[in-house]
């Protein structure tokens, strides 16, 4: 098993994590969240978490429950505003895609939105969901928030939910969400963040790192 030494944040000290096995741990969770949304998790799923955290019942209340109950949102990246028409949209780690949905709505046959996840069960229920809906202006990338498969410069808009807490090399992400965003563009982006350092071995154990 290959250990890849990373120093993930400025002044951090080496961290001795396996990047690929915390990938495959983190895409068997959300694998899970996908064809098994109701099992429970650490987190809370579907309709109960967008009502939580504030998504307009207008927004979500008319669409089908399988488009709804893989919901992992975070937080309500819609918060500081709907996205207009027009815009071209990425979403970075689009889960099933309920927020690519609604941002594919809010930007209008005109606008475009590109999710872009890697787990494959995920992409692959977007997709079928994208369809259900029969929301054309919508596709699904399979790919990673640190190497986004998408050409420099071309979104109006970011956006993301409660992904970036996954992903060890926060910098890596960063700096792509700045090749990606078009001068004067916008990032849109929820999740969780931490007041105090994590500890070392706290941050070297992928079990704490998946739930
Ligand atoms: C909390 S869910 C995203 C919720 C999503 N916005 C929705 O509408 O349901 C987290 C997603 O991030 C994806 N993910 C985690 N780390 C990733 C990475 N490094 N690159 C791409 N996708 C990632 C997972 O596969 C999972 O589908």
């Amino acid at each position: 098993m290959a250990v890849e030494p990373m120093d993930v944040s400025p002044g951090a000290c080496p961290l001795n994590l396996d990047v690929e096995a915390l990938r495959r741990a983190v895409q068997e969770e959300y694998a899970e969240v996908a064809s098994n949304p109701a099992k429970g998790f650490h987190f809370h799923t579907g309709r109960t978490v967008a009502a939580i955290i504030g998504y307009e019942p207008a927004a979500v209340d008319p669409l089908p429950d399988v488009v709804v109950e893989s919901f992992a949102g975070v937080g309500n990246p819609f918060i500081w505003g709907s996205l207009r028409p027009g815009e071209v949209v990425v979403e970075v780690g689009s889960g099933a895609g309920l927020d690519a949905l609604i941002a594919a709505r809010q930007v209008r046959p005109e606008g475009r939105v590109i999710g872009v996840d890697m787990t494959p069960a995920m992409l692959e229920k977007a997709r079928a969901n994208a369809a259900l809906v029969g929301a054309k202006n919508v596709e699904f990338r399979q790919g990673l928030a640190e190497t986004l498969p998408v050409p420099d410069a071309c979104a109006d808009v970011i956006i993301s939910n409660g992904v970036i807490n996954l992903c060890p090399d926060k910098d890596a992400v960063y700096r792509e969400l700045d090749r990606v965003l078009k001068p004067g563009g916008r990032l849109q982006i929820a999740d969780i963040i931490v007041k105090r350092a994590v500890p070392q071995d706290a941050r070297e154990d992928i079990e704490l790192w998946t739930g």
